[in-house]
C-alpha cells in the first residue's frame, strides 16, 4: 500500500519584526497507513508547528521556506484552500490537548458530533444519530445518549477528550493528528484513553502521528518513532529497536529519565541543561551543549544530517551510541 503521509526537508520560521524563530529546520519522515508514528521531544521544539503545517493552519506570521507535504498523491503545501478544508476533518483531522477549547461552547456535544457526520458524511440524521452514539461508546462514554445531550462546561476533561476523539474519528480519516491529546489528563485516564484511541483507530484503519513530550506514552503507543530536537528529526525507528538500542545522545538521555518497570531499581538520571534558543540556533549539531559524546569533530563541522544506521534506524550524530553502549 502507498505510504499516507511523506514530509520532505521541511522549513518553517515565525518572523515578527523583531526576530525570526527557526522553528522547524529540515524535518523529513514517512508514516505507513494504520502506523502509529510518535513524535517525542522536549516542549518548544517544534512539535505543534509541525501538525499546524500539515494541516494548514499556521498563522499568518508563519513562514513555510522549504518543503514538500505528500498526502494522497499532493503536495498540501501547493493545495488550495477548499482542498486542504475538504480534506480536514474527512482525510485528515487534528485533535489538541485542550478539547473543551475546541468544542462549541453552546451546542451539545452530540449535535457538534451529528453535524461533522452529516457535513461531510451524507448520513441522515437518524443514522447520524446512530454512528455518534456508537463512536461515543468506543471512546469509553458509558451512557452516550445522555452524554449527546451535554454542553462541554457539564463534561469533565477526560470526556470532553474522548468527544474529540469521536468526533476526529468519527469519517474514518486515513490521518488523525494528534497533539498532546491526554497530557491535561491523569495517568490512569491518559493510558485509558490512548488504549482505546489505538484500539479505534486500528478497526478504522486510520493511521495516527500521535505527539507527545512523555516517552512513556511512545512506549505504549508507538510503531515507529520519530525523536525531535530543536526543529529537527535527531533519530527515527520503529520503537523496539529505538527503546532498545537508542543511538542518538538525546535520545538515550531521555530514556535514561524515564522510569521503567524491568529495571525499578535504577537510578533516574533527569536530562540536564536545556535545549537551544531557536531564535539564535547554532550551525552546530544543536545538542552540543547537553551532550556526553561530543567529539572535536562536533564542534567544528555543520548539524549533521540524518543517516541511516540500519535499512529502517536513521540517527543524525557525529558519533552515535554503538549498539552494544
Ligand atoms: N505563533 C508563534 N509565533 C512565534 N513563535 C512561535 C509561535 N508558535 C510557536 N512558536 C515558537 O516556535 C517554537 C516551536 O513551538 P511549538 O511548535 O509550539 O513546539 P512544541 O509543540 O514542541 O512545544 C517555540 O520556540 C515556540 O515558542
Ligand atoms: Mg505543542
Amino acid at each position: 500500500m502507498a505510504e499516507t503521509l511523506r514530509v520532505e526537508n521541511l522549513h518553517v520560521h515565525y518572523e515578527t519584526a523583531a526576530r525570526t524563530v527557526k522553528a522547524l529546520n529540515g524535518v523529513s519522515f514517512v508514516q505507513q497507513p494504520e502506523e502509529v508514528f510518535c513524535l517525542v521531544g522536549e516542549s518548544g521544539c517544534g512539535k505543534s508547528t509541525l501538525a499546524l503545517t500539515i494541516m494548514g493552519l499556521l498563522p499568518a506570521t508563519a513562514k513555510v521556506l522549504a518543503g514538500r507535504i505528500m498526502f494522497d498523491g499532493v503536495d498540501l503545501l501547493q493545495a488550495s484552500p477548499s482542498h486542504m478544508r475538504r480534506l480536514r476533518g474527512r482525510d485528515i483531522s487534528l485533535v489538541f490537548q485542550d478539547a473543551q477549547a475546541a468544542l462549541d461552547p453552546v451546542q451539545p456535544v452530540g449535535r457538534q458530533l451529528e453535524e461533522v457526520i452529516m457535513a461531510h458524511g451524507g448520513a441522515s440524521p437518524r443514522a447520524a444519530n446512530g454512528m455518534a452514539q456508537e463512536i461515543l461508546k468506543e471512546m469509553g462514554l458509558p451512557d452516550p445518549k445522555r452524554i449527546m445531550g451535554q454542553y462541554p462546561f457539564n463534561l469533565s476533561g477526560g470526556m470532553c477528550q474522548r468527544v474529540m476523539l469521536a468526533i476526529a474519528l468519527v469519517l474514518r480519516p486515513r490521518l488523525l493528528i494528534a497533539d498532546e491529546p491526554t497530557s491535561g489528563l491523569d495517568v490512569t485516564m491518559q493510558a485509558e484513553i490512548l488504549l482505546r484511541l489505538k484500539r479505534l483507530c486500528r478497526d478504522l484503519h486510520s493511521a495516527i502521528l500521535l505527539i507527545t513530550h512523555d516517552m512513556g506514552v511512545v512506549a505504549h503507543m508507538a510503531n515507529q518513532v520519530g525523536v525531535m530536537y530543536a526543529g529537527s528529526l535527531v533519530e527515527t525507528a520503529p520503537a523496539v529497536p529505538l527503546f532498545k538500542q537508542p543511538r542518538h545522545p538525546y535520545t538515550w538521555a531521555l530514556l535514561q529519565s524515564l522510569p521503567r518497570l524491568d529495571n525499578v531499581n535504577k537510578r533516574l538520571e533527569p536530562l540536564r541543561g536545556s535545549p537551544p534558543d531557536l531564535l539564535d540556533l547554532p550551525e552546530q549539531c544543536p545538542f552540543l551543549p547537553r551532550c556526553a559524546k561530543a567529539l572535536n569533530r562536533c564542534r567544528l563541522e555543520r548539524r549533521p544530517l540524518l543517516q541511516p544506521v540500519s535499512p529502517d534506524h536513521w540517527v543524525a550524530c557525529h558519533n552515535p551510541l554503538h549498539p552494544s553502549e
